[in-house]
Formats: C-alpha cells, sequence, structure tokens
C-alpha cells in the first residue's frame, strides 16, 4: 500500500482519486477540479501540454535513460547549454539530479567542499533563515526551521553546524559580525518562503546579503526550487541578486518529471577544477540528466520563452490583487500576494479545517496546511478560473 506524504496514516482523510488532468483541471470520477496549487507548485503549463508531452514521448522511442557516468547525451548537453543562457552571470556549471532536496545537499556539499579545496578548514557553518525549508533529505532538514515538518532532527540534539536567522538586515549583520570566518554558505529561499508559510520579505534583504557574502568571501546560495520560473513576479531573483549558487527543481522539468539542477558560477566551478581528484565534487545520483526529463525541461523552457510567461503571471498577480487586497475576516491574520502566489494566513489551524472538502464540492482542489491557505496556480489559468479559486476562499470565510 501507499505510505502517504505528511500524514498519520491513522487518521487520514481518503485522497482523491484523480483519473485524468488537461490544462488547469484535475479529474476524479465525479468531479473537474482546478488544480490551485499546480501539484505543490510545479504544473506550470498545466497538465497535458502537448508539446511536453510529445518531446517525452519522442526522446522515450530513441532511450529513456543513461548515466552521466562516463556518458554524456544530447539532451542534458542541450539543457545545460540551456540554463547557461537563461540564467544570469556566470551561472553557467550545471549538476543535475533527481529532486529539489538532492539539488540542496548538492549546493551544500559544494560550498562545504570548496572552502576545503582551497586548505581552509574552518568555514563549517551555514548560515540559513528562520521558517526556512528546503526539502526533507537530512541536510535539508538542518539547514530548514520549521518544527513541524522536521522535528525528528531533536533527536540529535542542538544544531552545531548552521545558523537561522529572521529575514531582517539587523540580524543578517549581527550574524556576519559574529560567525563571518566560519560560514561557508548562506542559503535562502529568496523573496518567498513557501512551505514555512508563503513569507514574503523585500530584496534590500537580499541585496544586503550579497554585500556581506562578497565582504567576507561567503556563498550565497539561492534555493529557488519553488520560486524559479517565474512564481515570484520575477523570472529568477537571481536575476535582480545574483547568488554564486542557483538550486532550481519543480518548475525546471514544467512539473512533468522528478528533475532538478544545482547551477554554479565559475568562481565556485574553478575551486573544483585542478590536478588533484581529491578536488573533484564526489557526487552522482542514478538518475542525474536523465534523457526524458531533459528533453521534458527543453520543452517546458521553450514554452515558457514563446509564450511570454512573464505577461501571464503579471496578470495574474494583477487579477489577485484586485480580488484579495482589503479582503478582512475574522480569524484572518493576513493576506499577502506575489507574482504567481497568494497566501491568507489565519490565527488558528482550525479555522481552515473542512476547507478541503468544502472546495472540492466547488470545483476547486485545495491544499492549505497549518495557518496557511495559499494558491500558487499554473501560469496558463484563465482570469475566471482563478477569480474560482479566490471566490471560493472567500466564501469559506463569509460563510
Ligand atoms: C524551496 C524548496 N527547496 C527544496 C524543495 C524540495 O524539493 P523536492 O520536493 O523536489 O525534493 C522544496 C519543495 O517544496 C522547496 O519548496
Amino acid at each position: 500500500m501507499i505510505w502517504y506524504p505528511y500524514e498519520q496514516m491513522k487518521t487520514m482523510k481518503q485522497p482523491y482519486e484523480i483519473i485524468d488532468a488537461n490544462g488547469v483541471y484535475l479529474y476524479t470520477k465525479d468531479a473537474k477540479l482546478i488544480d490551485s496549487v499546480s501539484s505543490w507548485w510545479c504544473m506550470i503549463h498545466g497538465y497535458k501540454h502537448p508539446l511536453i508531452t510529445e518531446a517525452i514521448k519522442k526522446q522515450a522511442d530513441k532511450f529513456s535513460h543513461v548515466m552521466l557516468g562516463g556518458l554524456t547525451h544530447e539532451p542534458a548537453i542541450r539543457l545545460s547549454n540551456k540554463l547557461a543562457e537563461i540564467l544570469p552571470g556566470d551561472l553557467d556549471y550545471c549538476f543535475f539530479s533527481d529532486s529539489g532536496s538532492v539539488a540542496v545537499e548538492v549546493s551544500l556539499k559544494m560550498a562545504l567542499q570548496y572552502y576545503m579545496n582551497k586548505g581552509d578548514t574552518k568555514r563549517t557553518k551555514i548560515l540559513a533563515l528562520t521558517h526556512a525549508y528546503h526539502g526533507d533529505t537530512f541536510k535539508a532538514m538542518e539547514v530548514g526551521d520549521d518544527e513541524d515538518y522536521h522535528f525528528v532532527l531533536e533527536a540529535y540534539g542542538p544544531k552545531t553546524n548552521v545558523i537561522n536567522i529572521p529575514t531582517e538586515i539587523d540580524a543578517l549583520c549581527q550574524a556576519f559580525e559574529k560567525y563571518h570566518d566560519q560560514l561557508n554558505a548562506f542559503i535562502v529561499e529568496p523573496l518567498l518562503q513557501g512551505a514555512g508559510g508563503m513569507r514574503m520579505y523585500d530584496i534590500s534583504f537580499l541585496e544586503k546579503a550579497r554585500e556581506l557574502c562578497d565582504k567576507y568571501g561567503v556563498l550565497l546560495i539561492f534555493d529557488e526550487v519553488a520560486t524559479g520560473f517565474g512564481r515570484t513576479g520575477n523570472r529568477f531573483v537571481a536575476d535582480r541578486v545574483l547568488p554564486d549558487i542557483i538550486v532550481l527543481g519543480k518548475a525546471l522539468v514544467g512539473g512533468y518529471i522528478g528533475h532538478a539542477v544545482t547551477v554554479a558560477n565559475k568562481k565556485v566551478y574553478d575551486g573544483f577544477y585542478s590536478d588533484d581528484d581529491r578536488h573533484a565534487l564526489m557526487h552522482g545520483p542514478t538518475f542525474m540528466g536523465n534523457a526524458l526529463a531533459a528533453s521534458a525541461a527543453l520543452a517546458s523552457i521553450e514554452v515558457f520563452e514563446k509564450e511570454n510567461y512573464m505577461d501571464k503571471i503579471k496578470e495574474i498577480e494583477r487579477i489577485t490583487h484586485r480580488e484579495l487586497d482589503g479582503f478582512m475576516a475574522p480569524g484572518i491574520k493576513e493576506v499577502r500576494i506575489m507574482g504567481g502566489c497568494a497566501c491568507i494566513e489565519v490565527n488558528d489551524p482550525e479555522i481552515l479545517e473542512g476547507y478541503q472538502d468544502y472546495a472540492y464540492k466547488r470545483g476547486v482542489f485545495a491544499r492549505p496546511f497549518l495557518n496557511y491557505l495559499y494558491s500558487m496556480v499554473p501560469y496558463i489559468i484563465k482570469e475566471n478560473e482563478l477569480v474560482q479559486i479566490f471566490d471560493t476562499m472567500k466564501e469559506w470565510f463569509n460563510r
């Protein structure tokens, strides 16, 4: 049987069984539902996009997978070139992996070894944010700061190599003052912290982070697994503040096959490029650069570019503001909007109990968590569909 994610299996509500999916819609045997959360934020083109489906089929007719150990292939080569072309600055060196969590692990390993390769063994600490979520593998959990997801780490006692700070410039300056010669990296979900509660913060924090990382020689890592490809209204937040390493996943492959990438700049890459074998990055997920995933990613990026997704996201943001600005009801703490993401934070999680079934009956699939009722819609959504999502949210609070 399936062991479902984030669920107490004993009390879990039966999940909805999906029998088909097309565009923004999921189909069960008795309902047609707008997917308001893009299947954990990855299905930016909606389901069954003909170009992406075709790219996968075409590649499957040649070969589905070969390892990148001692072998290479055109889809992975083309994807690495395409990423180097579309990513800002010299973020050109692509290390593929099979999930966002693993790609985060790779970024942290890169940062640690970058300094070891230089003979600097003192920089063992990582700076990260409070409410951070970077995935569910072990080091990703450790740099995260979410007691609801990662309390199991308490068994190991207090963290020793990770410092979590709030998104406040004073806290940032103090952390650098205290730890700057022990830090190898500062990892952030830039502008939008997703699973930690759709928390949004200002670009000035990242500008200051870049300045301090430069001053003290600390690597800046942007985990854009959730924010990459337009979610914040920026193509990448890296277009505005340039990190040393960027991590992409989810929308990288338009949500069609699990895949991710850790992209380093030349400075980081050069830190491994040497005559010494021990300076190599010793990592190699079996499915890295998977040919089906790489083909899907190339098609996804092509659609993203050709169909002016950034304009679509601006329009989603405009409609979201029109529908939700000023909306208040008893129990609501705050309404937050950024790009293709909206979040209603409530004072008590009980306020959202039963919302999923309520939305189901109104043709919307939603998955609120803790105190957060949110939308992260596919970018192809139409105005009336978007309004339906927000009307459902508002009716719930006004019922
Ligand atoms: C910012 C961020 N990083 C990493 C991950 C982990 O990605 P994956 O679920 O593909 O391992 C997530 C997943 O939600 C995420 O939001």
